[in-house]
């Protein structure tokens, strides 16, 4: 790598040498991120499948002038966790900067460059909550990047526009950046903002092709902003096979949107009607039926581990978002029945109870669940009131356990109950219990944001880890055999 005393280039020059942009990166764009890189209007978008080289981009982009006196770039995500998790921007820049001039000033999560005159600066930054974006306001960046622009509201990347600006001596191109894959609050305002009918015309592409994740090459421009689209394949780094196939597993919609960079697919919910597998009750058996109402098989229901999942609601919080006017919390109590092999990876769905108790008559319920249905266990959320329930129920012999809701993403938390939806693995009772009609419309208007009613996906998605975790217990491991049979 070239070090910071070979060169000292002003912006215009910088422009023209294009390996100036090499100057702190480990290893070269990409042509796909080269197009990006080489983009000196105010305001562009690099965004797409999954591992396009997105990120990557965005950085290169930041470092671009950081051998420039006084040049200041901002990088921001949602939350800092997910700028420091491995493989985050900040390691990522730490692998890169490591060995340089540059420094790290970690209460500042800042870079200083060491140029001539005023170091040259970047930082990185969140906006978790409205309020944050005020944490910039004195401040002033030729640089603001925002990785998975998606994530955001579209109100906090303008009011950093007003963050954009520079000092006449910085002789520096001002930049707006941003990267993301398609889906998340912002999936919306990123998608009128930059990949409009009106730029993809100009383009000359069809608006299903360069929608729809099409090997569209050219740069989109709308307004004076210019969105790049990226592909995996675009990616030399990582083998588009595999990473296709690691794909494949996830249900439709969010497979298209990172596989293909698929603008196009809605959020109409992220669970399709068509994939709510039914069963039969036969006396004590339950039969496994296809669409057409075929039976393909069944169990005895003894022969299936029976569980309860509990996502509890009433906690101050419920209470306080209530009154902020969002729809009220219930609680959510399941009976699952886990079908043995060959069946293993289907859940049925016995009985639901969704009401909106208190904590005593919470307890009272998980009471009357266990009598009524003798699961093996019952499993409740441990954040909220769950502890507290466990505490007070275990004593009495209930076979209670907590279990983690594993973050606030609800749907990286049910990731595994929609893997297991789409391949039509849970199965819902043919005949109209009182609870059906309820627990389907919800199921079926969910779409994964964060203010939705979604207490009985919370309840599914705790079923379908423990599921997955008892289907991975049954992979037995042999032991190794020593020829002296010891
Ligand atoms: N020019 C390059 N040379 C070598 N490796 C690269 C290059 N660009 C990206 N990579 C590597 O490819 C991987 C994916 O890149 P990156 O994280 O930038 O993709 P992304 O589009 O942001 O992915 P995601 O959609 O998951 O956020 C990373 O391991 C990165 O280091
Ligand atoms: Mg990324």
């Amino acid at each position: 790598m070239r070090t910071l005393k070979d060169v000292h280039l002003n912006a215009a020059e910088s422009r023209a040498a294009e390996p100036v942009a090499r100057l702190w990166l480990p290893h070269a764009p990409w042509p796909k991120q080269q197009q990006f890189l080489n983009l000196f209007c105010k305001e562009a978008f690099y965004g797409g499948a999954a591992a396009g080289g997105k990120s990557e981009a965005l950085l290169m982009a930041a470092l671009m002038f950081a051998h420039v006196p006084g040049y200041a770039a901002l990088i921001l995500r949602k939350d800092t966790q997910r700028l420091q998790l491995s493989g985050g921007l900040i390691p990522r820049s730490h692998e890169w900067l490591a060995n340089t001039p540059a420094t790290w000033h970690a209460a500042e999560r800042r870079w200083k460059f060491p140029t001539h005159a005023a170091p040259a600066t970047l930082s990185f930054g969140y906006l978790q909550t409205s309020g944050d974006k005020y944490r910039y306001g004195s401040s002033e960046y030729q640089f603001i990047g925002f990785d998975e622009l998606t994530e955001f509201v579209a109100d906090d990347y303008l009011f950093l526009f007003s963050r954009l600006r520079k000092r006449t001596e910085i002789d520096v191109p001002l930049r707006m950046r941003s990267a993301s894959n398609p889906g998340n609050v912002g999936h919306d305002w990123v998608l009128r903002r930059f990949i409009t009918p009106a730029a993809i015309a100009a383009a000359g592409e069809t608006a299903h092709d360069a929608l729809a994740g099409k090997p569209v090459s050219n740069t989109f421009w709308c307004a004076g902003r210019a969105y790049v689209p990226a592909r995996i394949r675009d990616n030399h780094a990582i083998l588009e096979s595999e990473y296709a196939e690691s794909l494949s597993h996830l249900p439709p919609l969010f497979r298209e949107r990172l596989l293909n960079g698929d603008w196009s697919v809605r959020e109409q919910g992220l669970i399709a009607a068509g994939n709510l597998a039914r069963y039969g009750v036969q006396g004590e058996y339950l039969q496994f039926i296809d669409e057409h109402g075929r039976s393909l098989g069944q169990v005895h229901e003894r022969a299936c581990w029976r569980i309860a999942t509990c996502d509890p609601a009433g906690t101050s919080a419920d209470r306080a978002k209530e009154q902020r006017g969002k729809p009220p919390c219930w609680t959510a109590i399941q009976v699952w029945d886990l079908a043995p092999d060959p069946w293993s990876r289907q859940m049925l769905l016995r009985h639901v109870e969704r009401v909106r108790v208190d904590f005593a008559e919470l307890c009272q319920l998980l009471r009357r669940v266990y009598l009524a249905w003798r699961p093996a266990a019952i499993y409740i959320e441990e954040e909220k009131l769950g502890r507290a329930a466990f505490d007070i129920l275990s004593p009495y012999g209930l076979p209670i356990e907590t279990i983690s809701p594993r973050g606030k993403d609800k749907v990286v938390r049910a990731s595994q109950l929609l893997t297991r939806l789409a391949r039509c693995e849970v199965r819902l009772p043919r005949e109209p219990l009182p609870w059906l009609a309820d627990l389907e419309s919800e199921w079926l208007r969910w779409t994964g944001l964060p203010e939705e009613v979604c207490d009985q996906i919370d309840a599914a998605a705790y079923a379908a880890m423990i599921a997955e975790e008892q289907n991975a217990r049954r992979i037995v491991i042999q032991p190794f055999l020593s020829t002296n049979g010891v």
